[in-house]
């Protein structure tokens, strides 16, 4: 099945080179089964897994995971402390693996907000996984997107006000410089599991012409043949950039 995909995939024409996630859906997986929230963060890290491989293996260059957003901040401590544990624990367990499959991982987000052993055991898989070369992994954690465009503003501010800068001269460049994905081209891809029809505060600037996918999937249950299945649904996409559509005359 997942390799039936795959094959239609690789002979669907381009594959998208960045692809983001908004993992979304535990908490309704785990009430589904009358379970606590924290184990579907738990079965998640599982989805993580499968869509890691399924991106190295659809030949996706970019994968960016929404893993916690400064929204989440918001939840009950138990619950943010749940999260933060799994994100030590998938960042002490994967490493070794992640490496063997060339996987370097990146993390992009606010982490002063986050505890001193989350952050260390994240600075470790970052560290850990340098070099790789067959897939780049984004965890966003403690990212939000209007957090992301106010650090842009106050450093251009303040660049302004030390009458380094003229504030006709700031463009697009200069901004994507200063967001925490600088240097990656924007996602073409965007998918949200469980139904949600919103963007939550994820990659404001660089989702501006990003194809949306909305699977009806738990994030628990999304496995490497959904993430095949979006990326065929980009493939049916004509992407046109305000322009208009290939194919149709000037008149
Ligand atoms: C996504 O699942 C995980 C995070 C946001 C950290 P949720 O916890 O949001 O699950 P639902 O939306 O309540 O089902
Ligand atoms: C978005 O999901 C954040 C992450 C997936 C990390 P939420 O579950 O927090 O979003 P809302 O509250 O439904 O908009
Ligand atoms: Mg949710």
């Amino acid at each position: 099945m997942a390799s039936d995909l795959l094959d239609r995939v690789r002979l669907g024409g381009t594959v998208p080179s960045h692809v983001a996630v908004i993992m979304d859906g535990n908490g309704r997986w785990a009430r589904e089964r009358g379970l606590p929230r924290h184990l579907g963060h738990r079965e998640g890290m599982k989805s993580v897994r499968e869509v890691v491989e399924g991106a190295v293996e659809a030949g996706v260059d970019i994968l960016t995971l929404f893993a916690f957003s400064t929204e989440n901040w918001k939840r009950p401590a138990q619950e943010v402390s749940a999260l933060m544990g799994l994100l030590q624990l998938y960042a002490r367990k994967e490493r070794t693996e992640l490496r063997r499959q060339g996987v370097e991982v990146h993390v992009l987000g606010d982490l002063e907000r986050v505890d001193e052993s989350t952050r260390s055991a994240v600075l470790e898989i970052v560290e850990g996984t340098r070099g790789g070369e067959s897939l780049r992994l984004n965890l966003m954690i403690s990212y939000g997107g209007r957090e992301e465009i106010l650090r842009v503003a106050r450093t251009l501010a303040d660049r302004v006000q030390a009458g380094h800068l003229d504030p006709d001269d700031i463009d697009n460049t200069m901004v994507e410089d200063l967001l925490f994905t600088r240097g990656l081209p924007s996602p073409d891809l965007l998918i949200r599991t469980s139904g949600e029809h919103r963007i939550s505060n994820f990659m404001l600037w660089q989702l501006a012409y990003t194809e949306l996918h909305i699977s009806p999937v738990f994030w628990p249950d999304f496995h490497r043949e959904h993430l095949f299945e979006a990326v065929l649904d980009f493939q049916r996409r004509e992407r046109r950039f305000g322009r208009v559509g290939a194919g149709i005359e000037a008149s």
